[in-house]
């Protein structure tokens, strides 16, 4: 038994004004509005064009949102994680440069990689950290720059993503609320079907990678869609199952927003209505490790202590996973 759950107590976040619309993007390649819409759900996403503006940009937003909400001083935050695949630099850490931006100086910082899972991942790390009473006040940001890692000549992925970050804050309670359960899963041989080949140390810049767009997200889209509806499913059952619970007790079910087809399947799969999933994709497209804080972020109003919520996400890696989360506070 533990004495200390780890609960979120406030959440900031931030999207870009620019916005990239359907249209807009049948200008770039070949396809229209009605492709897009009918296979994605996307309609649009936000863009950042700040110049030199990287993700620290937005979660430095998100963060700054969450102190001010949260009314916590900056000094008090132990540890900040921020969750990214798509960093400022490669080095130092885009959590360094947030933590600096943030006058957070009393903290360690670092970032997290797992793609489009790593908000889950960072929370359960997080939450580690504070169910051991070590530290007190832990914040997981996830921001993501996807414009910046989108091929806009390629029609088959420069639709999918969007720019967006949010973060939380994670604090001690003895009460029964907060983290419950989580089931994370890694499975490496996905690495063929979505990568970024070029920029790292494998492959480092050259006029050929950046000619040939290699610095750009690949996916071999039905790959990954099966395996995404197959992980989601999976890991979403065995927490509902090992957590003895009925789809009435589950109150919100927030998946990544990647497609709203592999969202569908996976409600539909569950048994659950499709009014329970918290849904934003047409408005931001996929915001890899961001879409589900983003989520959260914008139904905080609508969420009362004590709500349910299974947390689902897929990624390049593989990687998957599901949290079990127990909402505990009520916005006034
Ligand atoms: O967040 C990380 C995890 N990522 C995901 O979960 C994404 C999973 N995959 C997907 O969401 C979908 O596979 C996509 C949205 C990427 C693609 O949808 P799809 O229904 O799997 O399309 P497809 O790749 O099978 O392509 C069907 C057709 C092809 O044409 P042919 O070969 O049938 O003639 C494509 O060339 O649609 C064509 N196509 C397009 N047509 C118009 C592909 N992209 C476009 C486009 N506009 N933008």
């Amino acid at each position: 038994m533990r004495n200390l759950n780890a609960a979120i107590t406030g959440i900031g976040g931030y999207v870009p004004e620019s916005i990239l619309t359907n249209e807009d993007i049948t200008k770039l390649v070949d396809t229209t509005d009605e492709w897009i819409t009918s296979r994605t759900g996307i309609k649009e996403r936000r863009i950042l064009k700040e110049k030199h503006a990287g993700s620290s940009y937005m979660g430095t937003k998100a963060v700054e949102e969450l102190l001010k909400k949260t009314h916590v001083d900056p000094s008090e935050i132990d540890a900040l994680i921020c969750s990214t695949t798509t960093g400022d630099y490669i080095l130092p850490s885009t959590a360094s440069i947030i933590a600096e931006n943030c006058g957070i100086k009393n903290s360690f910082a670092y970032d997290l990689s797992a793609a489009c899972s790593g908000f889950l991942f960072g929370l359960v790390n997080g939450a580690t950290f504070v169910e051991s009473g070590r530290y007190k006040k832990v914040i997981v940001v996830s921001t993501e720059k996807m414009s910046g890692v989108t091929n806009y000549t390629d029609r088959t992925t420069c639709p999918l993503f969007g720019d967006g970050a949010a973060a939380v804050l994670l604090e001690p309670t003895t009460e029964n609320y907060g983290l419950i359960d989580s089931v994370l899963h890694t499975d490496g041989s996905g690495f063929p079907h979505l990568h970024i080949k070029a920029g790292g140390t494998a492959f480092p810049a050259t006029n050929e990678t950046i000619a040939k767009h290699q610095h750009a997200v690949y996916q071999e889209g039905q790959a990954v869609f099966k395996a995404a509806v197959s992980r989601l499913v999976e890991a979403s059952e065995e927490i509902r199952d090992r957590n003895n619970l009925k789809v009435e007790d589950i109150t919100w079910v927030v998946p990544h927003q990647a497609n709203m087809r592999i969202i569908d399947a996976v409600m539909r799969t569950m048994k659950m209505p499709i009014e329970q999933a918290m849904i934003n994709i047409e408005k931001y497209g996929n915001t890899s490790s961001a879409s589900i804080p983003i989520c959260l972020w914008e139904w905080e109003d609508k969420l009362k202590k004590g709500d349910l919520l299974v947390m689902s996400a897929f990624g390049a890696g593989f990687t998957w996973g599901s949290v079990l989360l127990k909402w505990a506070y009520t916005k006034e």
